[in-house]
């Protein structure tokens, strides 16, 4: 069996790891006048710089032959042409399919399914175009003012970070709110400012039976016919996303508005499909369309490009160099532009449930780490929160800036000040600062010791398309990285014991069950009292 961490490539970059310890940045850019040139990329509206890193030409070289000696021709082309690479559920994975603009077809099990596809979009943009317009009427006879989207994951994660994103976008009739935590306080507090009769509920749930969503579904529900219509109303104010036709009908929603989509879609890969709803609605159809085109763009790139000039290869490529050989256990996303101030939540769940696995497709554990530590928030705020660690800290944290050029008419002075304190930080970070003084062989606290790396992503404009060939960059990084691991990044056990768990401890609430270990039932005595 092909064992990673013996090739002789992942050995070559161990020695180099060893060989350039003592290097610093900052003195590659002074030994190659060139580097930032030779070292940023622009694919469609994206520009990014990834001169900033402990990486020299030797190591980029060898890091490249990791890509050229892994699976990843091979697995993109199956990944795209509808190959069950999804290999413990049995799925193809093709979220790809969603974008698609092309006009070829796309079998799976012997099946074009790129008519559903077109019909789906078709019946996106029938419905969203109806509520956008005032066409579509609660059962009072009253136009929609308020979208709520009752979903969890990436039932919720997907489309409310491009809502907020995109929200200069927005409908100004529209209104939209996210309901994803099983906590009551979530659901209450968003339904007390709301009028039933003005409120479209989507319930949004790839298999409509997950436990948080249902209750807060039946909650909305309970709330509608409280306070307003009675149950043939439903229907006006209640739609669903998912694939399970049968259960939302059973929920009472009309069999014409259930927004299919299919199982070989994954939850965390679903904001291109009628998960997206919330954003067609919110920024009209053409503008989620523009989402999927720029999606599509990055698709068409990563296909494309040669390794060297590939995005999302060099950013995997990139993270694989810190988790694997420099000891990071962590990677920050830290967006420079409050509009994406929900993108660190959006690609922690990307990130570390696709690639937080230890054992590889071949049933072995893996002697290599995996998917990192996702986490980061917006800049302007984090640096005056956490960036402290990341300056002098003991922690080895690479970062991914990310801002948008065009400043916002009325406040240019605002985003100056925002890119240059971007820019600041990312050269603090790697430059570091000299101690004034060494007084008696002590190490000068003020001292920064930079080195610290970062990747710098530019966009024009944070428009739809931009988005879109954002959001699928970091799809196809974290593909690439499960393929050089040979993890399988498309399923997701260990959320679903969790989830099996709850609901055998919620059926056996009062049971005084010894099947749990002591501390689980000691705490659900106290849990029990309250119930
Ligand atoms: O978090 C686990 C997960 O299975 C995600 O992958 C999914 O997005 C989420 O739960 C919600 O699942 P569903 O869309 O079926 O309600």
């Amino acid at each position: 069996m092909f064992q990673l961490t013996r090739s002789v490539t992942w050995q070559a970059l161990e020695r180099l790891r060893d060989d350039t310890a003592h290097d610093r940045i900052r003195d590659y850019f002074a030994q190659d006048p060139q580097r930032f040139d030779k070292m940023s990329l622009r694919v469609d509206g994206l520009f990014l710089d990834y001169s900033k890193h402990l990486i020299s030409d030797a190591v980029l070289a060898k890091l490249l032959e990791l890509a050229d000696h892994s699976a990843l021709v091979q697995r993109r082309a199956q990944m795209f042409s509808g190959d069950i690479i999804n290999v413990t559920e049995n799925r193809p994975v093709l979220h790809t399919a969603l974008r698609n603009q092309g006009d070829e077809p796309l079998y799976v099990d012997g099946k074009d399914v790129m008519p559903e596809i077109h019909q789906t979009r078709e019946q996106i943009r029938r419905f969203s175009e109806a509520v956008r317009s005032g066409e579509w009427l609660g059962y009072s006879g009253e136009r929609i003012k308020d979208v709520v989207n009752i979903g969890i994951g990436g039932s919720d994660l997907g489309p409310n970070m491009a809502c907020r994103a995109l929200l200069k976008y927005r409908h100004s009739g529209l209104n939209f709110h996210f309901v994803s935590n099983v906590d009551g306080a979530h659901i209450q507090k968003v339904l007390q400012r709301l009028d039933p009769a003005t409120t479209l509920f989507i319930v949004s749930t790839k298999t409509f039976s997950t436990q948080e969503t249902l209750l807060n579904a039946k909650t909305a529900r309970r709330w509608f016919l409280d306070n307003a219509g009675d149950d043939a109303d439903v229907g006006a104010h209640f739609i669903a996303a998912s694939t399970n036709r049968e259960a939302a009908m059973a929920f009472g929603i009309r069999e014409e508005n259930v927004f299919e989509f299919w199982a070989w879609v994954g939850g965390r890969y679903s904001m291109w499909s009628s998960i997206g709803l919330p954003i067609a609605l919110s920024i009209g159809f053409a503008g989620f369309m523009e989402l999927l085109e720029g999606a599509y763009a990055m698709d068409r790139h990563f296909i494309e490009a040669p390794n060297a000039r590939n995005m999302p290869v060099l950013l995997a490529l990139i993270g694989i160099w810190y988790i694997n050989f420099q000891g990071a256990e962590t990677q920050a996303i830290v967006p420079y532009d409050q509009a994406l101030h929900q993108l660190p939540a959006f690609l922690q769940q990307l990130d570390m449930e696709s690639n937080g696995k230890s054992v590889n497709i071949f049933g072995q554990p893996v002697d290599y780490k995996t998917g990192p530590i996702v986490w980061g928030q917006t800049g302007s705020n984090g640096q005056h929160a956490f960036f402290q660690l990341l300056h002098q800290g003991t922690r080895y944290v690479p970062i991914d800036f990310i801002a948008s050029l065009k400043p916002e008419p009325g406040v240019e002075d605002h985003h100056f000040a925002l890119l240059t304190n971007m820019l600041a930080q990312a050269n603090a970070f790697m430059e570091g600062s000299q101690g004034q003084d060494r007084q008696h062989g002590r190490l000068d606290p003020y001292s920064c010791p930079g080195n610290r790396p970062s990747s710098t992503l530019l966009l024009d404009e944070l428009t739809p398309r931009n988005l879109g060939a954002l959001i699928a960059l970091y799809e196809h990084k974290v593909f690439v990285q499960g393929v050089i691991w040979n993890i399988n990044s498309f399923d997701q056990w260990g959320v679903q014991l969790g989830k099996r768990i709850a609901g055998e401890i919620s059926e056996r609430i009062d049971e005084r069950t010894q099947d749990f270990d002591a501390s689980t039932q000691g705490l659900l005595a106290l849990v029990r009292a309250h119930f």
